[in-house]
């Protein structure tokens, strides 16, 4: 097992990586505030691995919810159904929420723990790869609104986080190359020595060599770890992991959540943008946008996204959380492993990229 620290103003927390660790009662027990825990799930993941955990907490007695599966569940409605499994467990401040899934169910446990008796513990136990990697980390918790993604949310950092690389062997394709998105991101936009090792172990993250994949996500979590503590509520650094989000978040909400676009491929697609901007921009030049490019192609991640017209562009991405008097500010790569936030761009150029990669036939 490798445990990684991060390092927050209330105090730090573990982050487990390993092999079989949902099986560990060691790994969960340690974390615990009390004995009530409730397990909140999905219905896919559920039927995988929760009796699993159930018996890792056979000392405790678990309540589960099990919620229907997918962002389009992201919602208030589904939050007030885990704030009702706690009122009906008769939990007090003590409690624990269990997220025991992808980033939709840790988002939304996160949530309800920041919000139940004003805070309690939540322990993340991510089973995608875009969970391990990245939200289960770090304390951002929300649900979605139709008016914009995550627009509704609290920071609150998890007890702890198991992040057990076994349970990714069930992960459908597409929710891994998903998920390797945001694993790009971290090498594209924050660790230069990150992206080349990406670029020269690529096919042994897509074969999901366990060795690989296990390097992946200790690495990413390191990455993200050292951000977080630097930046916790993102006043600055933070927004660097947001590379790609702002185009990104832009698609999710244009197609809808829960439709044909999962939030890393909107991702993939977005930092592929945030890279023809910079190179529009001067900031990078032309090789280095291809690289970029070329990374995110050859994981197999959508680089173009849907037909969108620039209007529609401008008024989805000015409603980003980002946005500061009255500007989009924008992550852009600044080379290889280094990104910066940037609202004094040229809106020309803005537009070119969008026209660049968007035909105007919405
Ligand atoms: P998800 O939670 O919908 O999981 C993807 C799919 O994989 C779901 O169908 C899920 O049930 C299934 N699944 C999960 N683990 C599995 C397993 N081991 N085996 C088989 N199926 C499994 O989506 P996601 O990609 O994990 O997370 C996306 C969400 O995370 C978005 O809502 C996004 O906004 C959020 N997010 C949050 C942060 C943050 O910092 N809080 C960061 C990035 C993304
Ligand atoms: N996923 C972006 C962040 O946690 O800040």
């Amino acid at each position: 097992m490798h445990a990684l620290k991060v390092n927050t103003a209330g105090g730090s927390y573990p982050i487990l990586v390993g092999r079989g660790l949902i099986d560990r009662a060691d790994a969960f027990v340690s974390l615990l505030p009390g004995r009530q825990v409730l397990v909140v799930t999905n219905d896919v993941v559920a039927p995988l691995y929760l009796d699993r955990v159930l018996a890792s907490l056979a000392d405790l007695e678990p309540a589960t919810l099990v919620l229907p599966d997918g962002e389009r569940h992201k919602t208030l409605e589904t939050f007030s159904r885990i704030i009702d499994a706690l009122v009906d467990a008769g939990f007090h401040r003590d409690a624990c929420v269990l997220a025991l899934g992808g980033g939709v169910v840790g988002d939304l446990s996160g949530f309800a723990a920041a919000c139940f008796h004003r805070g309690i513990a939540c322990i993340q136990v991510p089973t995608s790869l875009l969970a391990q990697v990245d939200s289960s980390v770090g304390g951002k918790t929300a649900v979605n609104h139709v008016a914009g993604k995550n627009l509704v949310g609290a920071f609150h950092q998890p007890v702890g986080v198991v992040a057990d690389v076994t349970t990714l062997e069930t992960l459908p394709e597409r929710e891994f190359l998903a998920g390797l998105a945001e694993v790009l991101k971290y090498g594209i936009g924050l660790d230069e020595e990150f992206f080349e090792w990406l670029e020269n172990n690529l096919q042994a993250l897509l074969d999901r060599e366990p060795l690989a994949v296990e390097r992946a996500v200790i690495w990413s979590c390191a990455i993200k770890a050292r951000v977080v503590a630097e930046d916790e509520r993102e006043q600055g650094r933070r927004a660097l992991l947001n590379l790609g989000h702002t185009f990104g978040h832009a698609i999710e909400t244009h197609a809808g959540y829960g439709s044909d676009w999962l939030h890393g491929e909107a991702v993939a697609v977005g930092m592929a943008m945030a890279a023809l901007m910079a190179e529009e921009l001067g900031t990078i030049d032309a090789d280095t946008c291809r690289r970029i490019r070329a990374l995110i192609e050859a994981a197999g991640l959508p680089a173009h996204p849907p037909a969108m017209s620039t209007d529609r562009w401008m008024e989805l991405m000015g409603r980003d959380k980002k946005v500061a008097a009255g500007r989009i500010r924008l992550v852009l790569p600044t080379g290889i492993g280094s990104s910066a936030l940037s609202a004094g761009y040229d809106d020309a150029a803005l537009a070119r990229t969008i026209a660049r990669t968007a035909p105007n036939d919405d």
